[in-house]
């Protein structure tokens, strides 16, 4: 069942987005070589506590941190660990806040220099991905049309799309209804309506869609080892179209 939010409730969830956005400008300053993903959970848990809210990924479904990171052939929810950040690496970081109950959801890849051109170009184009099925977000359309803005932009650059995971409702918890793949699926096609709010998530291989499960029962890879990128906000379905929540 999707859960629309009213406006007392969207001011609650922008609450949490702001803060997550403060982590967000927060550590991208700390993802420099040397280092570890650890102290990256650290600083993202810190921040979050110090303004009153609970990392919203910590404990959920047993998952260990505050913090997703993802490192080159590592696709979504990478754990921290004792592993350094080095140069040339892409770093995705993946992060939620629960405030009081309203949750918000974000991510980003970072690239630290030197940066190849096809680094810049993965990142680019999963970021046009997302911009893309923001601009297709308006009352009146449909899920598929998320889906497909992502995917076809993907496509003709000639990359893979992470079927398996999806982007999803979010706002009263982490994860609610309804998904949003970043491929037209046979699933549900629901309508657009004011008040929906959704965490948009495009997960872009440079190489073929696969994805493999790493034995630690978290990480996700590209089958292929091929570098994966991933862009996430919480955007709010408007009357006129829609708000990013979210800022990085
Ligand atoms: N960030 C993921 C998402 O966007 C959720 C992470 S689940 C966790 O949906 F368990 F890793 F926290
Ligand atoms: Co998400």
């Amino acid at each position: 069942m999707i859960k629309l939010k009213n406006a007392q409730q969207l001011s609650e969830i922008q609450k949490s987005c702001d803060i997550l956005s403060g982590m967000f400008a927060h550590i991208r300053k700390h993802v420099q070589p040397g280092v570890t993903t650890l102290e990256l959970d650290r600083i993202a848990e810190e921040f979050i506590r110090n303004n009153g809210a609970v990392p919203a990924f910590l404990g959920y479904m047993n998952y260990p941190s505050s913090l997703c990171v993802s490192i080159n052939e590592e696709v979504i929810h990478g754990l921290p660990s004792k592993r350094t950040i080095r140069a040339g690496d892409i770093v995705g970081l993946d992060c939620g806040v629960d405030l009081g109950g309203f949750f918000s959801d974000a991510a980003i890849s970072i690239a630290v220099p030197p940066v190849s051109d096809a680094t810049v170009k993965l990142l680019t184009v999963t970021q046009e991905c997302l911009a893309r099925a923001i601009l297709a977000i308006k009352p009146g359309a449909r899920v598929h049309d998320i889906s497909r803005a992502v995917f076809s932009h993907a496509k003709a650059n000639g990359y893979g799309v992470v079927k398996p995971y999806c982007g999803h409702g979010v706002g009263f918890a982490q994860h609610e209804d309804p998904q949003v793949p970043n491929y037209v699926s046979a699933g549900p096609n629901p309508r657009l309506i004011p008040g929906m709010v959704l965490a948009i998530e495009p997960m872009i291989n440079a190489g073929a869609d696969d994805i493999k499960d790493l034995s630690d029962g978290w990480t996700v890879i590209t089958a292929d080892k091929s570098p994966s990128a991933h862009f996430e906000h919480t955007v709010a379905v408007t009357a006129s179209g829609c708000t990013v929540m979210t800022r990085w």
